[in-house]
């Protein structure tokens, strides 16, 4: 116990989902071992950083690598660079990973280059789709991780059929720790609902930000039709949609017949999910927090990771065309019960418990 109460596990996160998974999984790790945070900076504006360290009480990242925005070649090198030093300056007995963006694959490459165990948060996770960005970072990092960590039994046999069987273990999800840990917090100190003046299951809530949506002038276009034949639509928009919106015109149009927004902190956002009369997304965590809420989910993707939304009926993937959206969020109104399918709220707990087996 002497060693391990010595133990220093390197948390490394930069983008936003990154601060939703470690904010239950920091707290359970330092009961009883010692977290050092590099946040590499992948996320910078308040709305897309702060305000979850803020809201969810994650620790003040120990470095900051200011890491910026860039091409994911340049961005990616960046912050390996700078996370090596930090490494090799704190020697942590492991690093940990969330989930699959630049800064997971960052973490993840720098930590195997200096021969530290990796664990890698949300393992095994695959959409078979080799073009997306987070696709080839998740293969990537699964296969140099000493401890993967698989939200859903998919994951695991994801993984099997990669032939990678040593080290993994399914733990179920940190988001659903994390929904469960601010849930009440958020019913109680939210007022986003009197703030923008709306009534439960009055309105679609939409996030989108998926390269593949944003980058391509025809779906984008596609997207904010669909959005102004609806109408009734919230739009908190992530930086990355508001910059291709401005570019290719069409954010004015836009903001004239739907609630655009500035990207919301986690708690308003739970509170939006759990009172929208649907959600239409492409985001990964959103789809899951639809699901675990039981609002109806529209993904506008060809493909998700978390393929039991779908088969359980709460999901529902569309491409990104204007007629398809409008007609699936009008008619699709799911009736079957939800499962515990990313498991039961104590996969921070579980995660924890096998990074220390795994010290011993
Ligand atoms: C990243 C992740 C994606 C994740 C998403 C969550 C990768 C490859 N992608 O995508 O998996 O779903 O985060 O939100 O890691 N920007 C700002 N301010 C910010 C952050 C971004 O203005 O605080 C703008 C910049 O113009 C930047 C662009 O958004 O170039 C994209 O940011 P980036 O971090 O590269 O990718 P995301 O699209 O956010
Ligand atoms: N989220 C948020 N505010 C927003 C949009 C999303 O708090 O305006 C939360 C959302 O509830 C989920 C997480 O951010 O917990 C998902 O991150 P994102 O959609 O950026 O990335 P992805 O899950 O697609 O990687």
């Amino acid at each position: 116990m002497q060693v391990l109460n010595m133990a220093k596990i390197a948390s490394i996160v930069g983008a936003r989902p990154n601060f939703v998974k470690l904010a239950p999984f920091s707290r359970e790790l330092r009961k009883t071992l010692h977290e050092v945070i590099i946040h590499t900076g992948q996320h910078y504006n308040y709305e897309m950083d702060k305000v979850f360290f803020d809201e969810m009480g994650i620790p003040k990242p120990d470095y900051h690598l200011n890491a910026g925005s860039g091409t994911h070649g340049r961005q990616t090198g960046e912050m390996l660079a700078r996370i090596e030093d930090v490494l090799v300056k704190e020697e942590p007995d492991a690093v940990v990973v969330f989930g699959d963006t630049n800064t997971t694959l960052a973490g993840a490459l720098a930590a195997s280059k200096l021969h530290i165990p990796i664990a890698h948060v949300e393992a095994g996770l695959r959409s078979f789709d080799r073009r997306m960005p987070e696709e080839i970072n998740r293969v990537l990092v699964d296969h140099c991780s000493d401890m993967l960590f698989c939200p859903t039994e998919t994951a695991v046999e994801n993984l099997r059929k990669e032939g990678v069987t040593k080290g993994v273990s399914l733990t179920g999800d940190v988001m659903v720790d994390a929904l469960r840990m601010c849930l009440e917090i958020a019913e109680k100190d939210s007022k986003v609902m009197e703030d923008l003046g709306l009534r439960p299951k009055d309105y679609c809530l939409a996030t989108v930000h998926r390269a593949s949506n944003t980058d391509d002038i025809s779906c984008l276009k596609d997207i904010v039709e669909a959005f102004q034949d609806l109408g009734d639509v919230v739009f908190p928009c992530h930086p990355r949609a508001e910059k291709y919106l401005r570019q290719y015109g069409l954010y004015d149009g836009l903001k004239a017949r739907v609630r655009i927004v500035k990207p919301v902190g986690y708690l308003d956002m739970l509170m939006l999910e759990k009172n929208a009369r649907k959600v239409l997304t492409d985001s990964g965590g959103v789809q899951k927090e639809a699901y675990i809420m039981g609002v109806p989910c529209i993904t506008m993707r060809d493909t998700t990771e978390w393929v039991e939304t779908v088969q359980d009926g709460w999901n529902a993937l569309v491409g990104p065309e204007r007629i398809a959206i409008t007609e699936k969020v009008r008619n699709f109104n799911p009736k079957s019960k939800q499962r515990e399918v990313f498991g039961s709220g104590d996969a921070s707990q579980k995660i924890t418990e096998k990074i220390k087996e795994w010290l011993k």
